[in-house]
């Protein structure tokens, strides 16, 4: 895949993988659109980089994801590519009654959205000489965190179905990729934390991206990244020492 001359859609842009994305994308030459719910950092990004084009959109909300569909093929047609990176990570303790509207909003995040998005954009996207859909799933796909299940059951689903939407579109000029990222320094699942500013730690952005983006421009379509690999290796041959 060239990563350069794209217009690219970036759901959950406004933080972490989403954003370095973003700003690597547009320094790369590439007209970028991100979306989020938080509207000051919206407003913010666009302060700092006029060149990136914001939406504010709530993934979860399947009108709203119709919505942005509307939105961005109307004001960026040459939109050929979808990166479906929005989610959220909460713990869930299932050995008591679970709270069912976050349980919902989890799945809809980081499953409901990217499928039903995809399939949104996949006629208008295969229409392009050169297109491409990019999952951002998880070492966590391979084998479960048991603090963060349904998160992990997320993952697992979003692989699944990236191989699935792959063998799909296998006849289009649509890329299907998966970059699974091990760890990374962002503020996924902050609200797990008592001290909200801390990080959960792991590998720099800039890493991720740097790896996932020498392995995209070889097509190399399935791409985990540092502990990822052995995720994908040796799946739950690891979930014993994961969750000691
Ligand atoms: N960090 C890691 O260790 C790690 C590891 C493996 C995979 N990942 C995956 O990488 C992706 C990005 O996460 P991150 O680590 O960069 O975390 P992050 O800094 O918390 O970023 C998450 C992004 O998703 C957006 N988002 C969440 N819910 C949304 C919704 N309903 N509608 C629209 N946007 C929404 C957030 O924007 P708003 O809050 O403004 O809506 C934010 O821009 C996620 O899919 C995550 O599962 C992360």
């Amino acid at each position: 895949m060239k990563t350069v001359g794209n217009t690219i859609l970036i759901t959950g842009g406004t933080s972490g993988i989403g954003l370095g994305f973003a700003e690597r994308f547009l320094k790369l030459g590439n007209r970028v659109i991100i979306c989020g719910r938080r509207e000051n950092r919206l407003v913010q990004i666009k302060k700092d980089h006029p060149g990136i084009e914001t939406l504010t959109c709530d993934v979860s909300e399947a009108k709203e994801r119709a919505i942005l569909c509307s939105k961005v093929m109307g004001l960026f047609p040459a939109i050929n590519i979808l990166m479906n990176n929005a989610g959220i990570q909460f713990q869930m303790n299932m050995t008591t009654p679970v709270n069912v509207d976050m349980l919902r909003m989890e799945i809809e995040t980081n499953l409901t959205a990217p499928v039903h998005l995809t399939s949104l954009f996949a006629g208008y996207l295969a229409a392009k000489e050169e297109a491409a859909v990019i999952n951002i799933s998880s070492g966590l796909a391979f084998s479960p965190y048991a603090v963060v299940p349904v998160y992990s059951a997320t993952k697992a689903a979003l692989h699944s179905v990236t191989m699935s939407l792959r063998y799909q579109l296998r006849q289009t000029s649509i890329k299907v990729f998966e970059i699974a990222p091990p760890a990374v320094d962002t503020e996924l699942g902050h609200q797990n934390r008592s001290d909200k500013s801390q990080s959960h730690g792991g590998i720099p952005v800039s890493e991720l991206i740097d790896a996932s983006l020498q392995a995209m421009e070889k097509n190399i379509f399935e791409i985990p990244v540092g502990m990822a690999k052995d995720l994908r290796e040796k799946g739950e041959q690891f979930f014993d020492l994961m969750n000691k």
